[in-house]
């Protein structure tokens, strides 16, 4: 190869641009301005350190917000809005862009005046106040917390057009807590003490009955998430992390636990959050969130925009029963599989990240991703969901997610029959 020709194929590498399979691109030629000119930002001085007490992200990220369905709830103060799960990465959920669900709106509970108290089948009804409870050890821990309603949109076919529409009722924090157990011992729960009941202190009071054995296995009573206070529409200041376990159960601004020794069957276990079968039958308590995935990138709010060539493909998975061991992707709709990559911590009952790296040539894809978790279950296709549970379903809709790309990058929610 002489010295021009050689020249010629950087030019022609160049021109490509990201689109070649190369890493970077090779050196224009021509000058270009972002490099030889001097941008705004380096002839000025900046703010100086305390323009922004509390730090926000650049303005240029301002696209990066929980975004609601407007025609999906009557009001917002009973409602839900999603995380962007397109334009995260790692595992941990920022806390301003952790999708919220409330039922009677944010309560805005004054810490001075906050108190918990457990009552019931216990030796001593007590009450604790925020300092109480942060005298009692403390644990920290990563976990999911997933709508059962997520994906209920989906469940007779694609609908909505987005990742963090169909699967942005999930959020994965670092929770900073006291073990529920540890509250319980202190309280000294009879002998037939084997449920009990969580109730909220907003206008919806919400109550769900949840089981002694998982109360003392690993629930929380946290105050903290991702090392700073609860946010108000967290459940500022406690809320119980249930891990694993359907959103609806973690009550948010935590006033009353009551150790009784039957579930309650209140309004949120009953009429909602159970899962409707093709006889009319009702499925009874589903707590566990089942295995599941999605690619977060490319997706439909987040196409493909750089051209054949390199391309990161990444996602998201996690299982209400353990770990993510493992997640395949596939091109082509499911007629081949690859392993994917799992990149980063890997904790119990948390968000785990996946990627997969490919050349594309350009052809429309079907991607899907399938998650496998520790006890060695695998995330079903969503046809395989609808042949046992039928069309009536809306929560717990744990099935194989497919977006088709077209040959521009354009991605969009489709169904591909199995
Ligand atoms: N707790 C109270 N007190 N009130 C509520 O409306 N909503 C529940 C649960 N806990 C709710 C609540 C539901 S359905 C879900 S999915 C989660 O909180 C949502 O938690 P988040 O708002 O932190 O995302
Ligand atoms: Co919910």
């Amino acid at each position: 190869m002489t010295d021009t020709s050689r020249r010629n194929f950087l030019r022609g590498a160049a021109l490509a641009g990201a689109g070649a399979a190369v890493g970077g691109r090779a050196m224009a030629q021509t000058p270009d301005p972002a490099i030889t000119e001097l941008p705004p930002w380096q002839q000025y001085l900046g703010e100086g350190v305390d323009a922004a007490p509390y730090g926000m992200p650049s303005q240029y990220e301002a696209h990066v917000v929980r975004r609601n369905v407007p025609w999906l709830t009557a009001d917002a103060t009973s409602s839900v809005n999603f995380t962007p799960l397109h334009e995260l990465d790692g595992i941990i959920t920022p806390n301003g862009l952790c999708f919220e669900r409330h039922h009677g709106g944010v309560a805005e509970v004054d810490p001075a005046e906050y108190r918990l108290m457990i009552n019931g089948l216990v030796d001593t009804p007590l009450v604790f106040d925020l300092q109480d409870l942060m005298r009692f050890p403390r644990e920290n821990r990563i976990h999911f917390l997933e709508c059962a309603a997520n994906s209920g949109m989906e469940w007779r076919g694609a609908q909505l057009n987005g990742c963090q529409f169909t699967h942005g009722m999930i959020h994965n924090v670092m929770y900073t807590g006291v073990p529920l157990r540890l509250l319980l011992e202190e309280a000294g729960v009879k002998t037939a003490g084997t449920w009990l009941l969580a109730e909220g202190a907003d206008a919806s009071a919400m109550t769900r009955s949840i089981p002694m054995e998982k109360a003392l296995d690993d629930c929380l009573v946290a105050f903290k998430m991702n090392g700073e206070m609860l946010r108000p529409e967290q459940g500022y200041p406690v809320r119980l992390v249930v891990p694993g376990w359907e959103g609806n159960m973690w009550v948010k601004w935590l006033r009353r636990i009551e150790v009784g020794d039957q579930p309650w069957h209140h309004r949120e276990e009953t009429s909602k959050y159970t899962d409707l079968f093709p006889d009319g039958q009702a499925r009874r308590f589903t707590w566990e969130m089942d295995a599941k995935s999605v690619i977060t990138n490319p997706s439909p709010q987040a196409p493909i925009t750089h051209g054949p060539g390199r391309m990161v493909l990444s996602g998201v998975a996690w299982s209400g029963r353990g770990t993510i061991p493992r997640v395949d992707v596939t091109l082509d709709g499911g007629n081949s599989w690859v392993q994917a990559r799992m990149s980063g911590p890997s904790f119990d009952k948390s968000m785990h990240r996946f990627y997969h790296e490919f050349d594309w040539d350009g052809r429309p894809l079907l991607l899907q991703s399938r998650a496998h978790d520790s006890t060695g279950y695998v995330q079903p296709t969503k046809d395989m969901l609808r042949e046992i549970r039928g069309e009536n379903s809306i929560y717990h809709n744990n099935g194989i997610q497919t977006w088709a790309v077209n040959e521009q990058g354009v991605a969009e929610n489709v169904e591909v029959s199995s």
